[in-house]
């Protein structure tokens, strides 16, 4: 029995109820209704708003399988997970370059000042072309610099190549020359990230390590040009120092697509001009959301008879 916690497109509930009996859910649910819920099923195809939490795990005594429809997993409480040998699975690769492409989007939305000249032409404002017009900075040939150069991270510095950058990188390890080559990319320490970056993109997971990787200290490291993207996770910033470091002008710009409290918005932030906002979209197009359908249900067909899943989180050893 499988459960599927939230809408989704077709072709997860499709591919599954060929097989298994489904009950789809279609709408988002709170850690106490999903406690209420999860009881009867052999595996959860879950969202990253829903809170897998160890709670949630002890009371699904069937469990053999959580299918993440994302990426990223700090929705679900691992440690439990592992403990109670329920395999979690996630979904990398099918979302790689939608998501690459979202953060390019706010990249040139904020060098550009796209929302602001949008806002400015739908209220009536734009009475002709004027020199000094929401001037924004050049691209061309800046230093992309690039926080967790994983799948995201690289497909993000590969398109920077077009736009003739020069890549600099920080994460916990240093990729192979031969990586590094392939994408023109230089290691550097956080710091050197922090004041060479004109474009600081973050394409690392939510961890202990991550979470509030970026205060105030920070940003006022950075350059007063550069402009800071997130598309991972909203707590690897943090928020308010983001708002205030937008208000004081200790960098130019900002390209959110997730937040610290999801749905909730800062309210300074939500004030800030120069801030490109995006409802969570990274993964938004039709054909990566039906890859992302099909990879969950198939890692949950696979451990449902007794095989290995395609994508885990982790392995038990
Ligand atoms: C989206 O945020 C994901 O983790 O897939
Ligand atoms: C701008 O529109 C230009 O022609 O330079």
């Amino acid at each position: 029995m499988v459960f599927i916690t939230n809408r989704l497109p077709k072709a997860a509930y499709q591919k599954l109820s060929k097989n298994f009996k489904v009950t789809w859910n279609k709408s988002q649910l709170s850690e106490k209704q999903l406690l209420s819920k999860v009881k009867p099923y052999h595996a959860l195809l879950t969202t990253l708003a829903d809170p897998i939490t160890a709670s949630v795990l002890r009371s699904s005594p069937n469990l053999q399988c959580v299918a993440n429809y994302a990426v990223g997993y700090n929705n679900i409480d691992l440690a439990a997970a592992k403990k109670k040998q329920i395999w979690v699975t996630n979904t990398p690769d099918v979302l790689t370059e939608a998501t690459a492409d979202i953060a390019w989007a706010l990249i040139l939305a904020c060098a550009r000042r796209i929302p602001e000249g949008e806002r400015l032409v739908r209220n009536g404002k734009f009475k002709g072309w004027n020199p000094l017009m929401l001037l924004g900075v050049d691209v061309n040939k800046k230093n992309l610099g690039i926080f967790g150069m994983g799948r995201i991270g690289k497909a993000v510095a590969r398109r920077g190549r077009g736009w003739g950058m020069r890549v600099i990188y920080h994460q916990r390890h240093r990729e192979s020359r031969v990586v590094e080559n392939r994408l023109n990319a230089t290691f550097v320490s956080f710091s050197d990230l922090l004041k060479r970056s004109d474009i600081l993109s973050v394409h690392s997971p939510l961890t202990s390590e991550t979470s509030h990787r970026f205060t105030l200290v920070e940003f006022k490291k950075m350059k007063r040009t550069a402009i800071f993207v997130n598309t991972s996770r909203g707590a690897v910033h943090s928020e308010k120092d983001l708002a205030m470091a937008l208000k004081r002008g200790l960098i130019f710009s900002a390209g959110l697509d997730v937040y610290e409290f999801e749905p909730k918005i800062d309210a300074d932030l939500l004030k800030a001009q120069n801030c490109t906002l995006l409802p969570h979209l990274g993964s938004g197009t039709v054909e990566t959301r039906d890859r992302m359908a099909i990879l969950a249900a198939e890692n949950i067909e696979l451990v449902l008879r007794g095989h290995t899943p395609k994508t885990p989180v982790f392995n038990f050893k």
